[in-house]
């Protein structure tokens, strides 16, 4: 049974640091090559933050320039959802950060942690809020500084992630046919030793032990993570599609999760959807986490590859393990 909900995206933006990091950067700081880095994970370039600029401050820059372009006025917003899980700090949440910074004077909101399907949640959550009627304008956002929790001596990780923010507007449907038709969302615990960030938290408090053992760093066994995410965005994409009475053929594009484009392409392959389908920006922003498919969605409507009436899947598997899948109408 699809889960139809009465919200549409109004409006997407983003925001990537102006510092780039090329695969020959990384050549300099890891035993790695342009090469490798190409031909594994489809990357070859991705931005990161000068120090200072942390996750609140690109979500703040994306949700500036999303007000300008949908012209809408911060004290309009009634709530803010940040995904992250790379925050300023434990407590205050970003979102309390960015809603000061905006001057979102009549919002609420908080912080959501689901990795790379934290905006898939955090937008299924919003829309939830628009659909039951009790709310008109909600922002939701993905931001992460990746950088904060790489380990810079660890190859098989650190260049394969990003800095980044997007965000989206989501305010009511306004017919049955536009916005939301259905998600699927899960989490799958027993996966939650394969891709973490063992100390900061309340199990292993910082101290000089967790940082001698560098605790404080992305830690993936990357093909665990490989073949879930491949198994489980196949599976997440296919039953959207057939319980709403879809096929493959109906999709206008596809906003997956940027992890691996080797990830990326074993999906379309098994799903038989054609490359002009696929939105893929892994090349120049690497995975960016939480923010990969707002970021997806914002160069999908600059490049016009979406249009009002569009049928539009997003899938993500991250962390945790969590998955996630929306298929909408593209509404405007
Ligand atoms: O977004 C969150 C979810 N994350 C993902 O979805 C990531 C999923 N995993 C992956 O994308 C891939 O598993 C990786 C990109 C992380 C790794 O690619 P792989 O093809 O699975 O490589 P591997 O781990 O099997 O390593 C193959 C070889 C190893 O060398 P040996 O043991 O064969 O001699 C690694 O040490 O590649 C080596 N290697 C590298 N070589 C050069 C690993 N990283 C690098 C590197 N440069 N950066």
């Amino acid at each position: 049974m699809s889960r139809h909900i009465a919200a549409k995206i109004t409006g997407v933006a983003g925001y990537l640091p102006p510092r780039i990091a090329t695969n020959s950067d990384l050549e300099k700081v890891v035993d790695t090559s342009d090469e490798w880095i190409r031909t594994r994970t489809g990357i070859c370039e991705r931005h990161y933050v000068e120090p200072g600029m942390a996750a609140s401050h690109m979500a703040t820059a994306a949700a500036n320039e999303l007000l300008k372009y949908t012209d809408v006025k911060a004290e309009e917003i009634e709530m803010i959802i940040v995904a992250s899980v790379t925050p300023d700090m434990m407590f205050p949440a970003t979102a309390c950060l960015v809603q000061d910074r905006i001057g979102a004077k009549n919002a609420w909101g908080f912080d959501l942690s689901g990795a790379c399907s934290g905006f898939v949640y955090a937008l299924t959550v919003g829309s939830q809020f628009v659909g039951a009627g009790t709310h008109k304008k909600v922002l939701v956002i993905g931001s992460d500084v990746m950088t904060s929790i790489l380990d810079f001596q660890d190859r098989a990780t650190c260049v394969l992630f990003g800095d980044g923010a997007g965000a989206v507007l989501v305010e009511p449907a306004e017919t049955e046919a536009e916005g939301i038709l259905d998600f699927m969302n899960d989490i799958d615990g027993s996966g939650g030793c394969h891709l973490y960030m063992p100390a900061g938290g309340s199990l292993h408090p910082s101290s000089h032990e967790t940082i001698e053992k560098r605790m404080h760093y992305v830690h993936q066994e990357g093909q665990q993570v490989f073949k879930y995410a491949v198994r489980r965005m196949c599976e997440v994409s296919c039953t959207l599609l057939e319980r709403n009475g879809f096929s493959q053929y109906d999709l206008a594009l596809v906003v997956p999760h940027q992890a691996n484009l080797r990830i990326i392409r074993a999906m379309q392959e098994r799903l038989g959807i054609d490359d002009s389908k696929v939105m893929i920006n892994i090349d120049r922003y690497g995975n960016t986490t939480a923010a990969t498919i707002p970021l997806g969605l914002r160069d999908a409507v600059e490049q016009k590859r979406v249009r009002k009436g569009d049928l539009v899947l997003l899938v993500s598997v991250g962390a945790g393990y969590t998955t996630g899948g929306i298929l909408m109408r593209w509404a405007y």
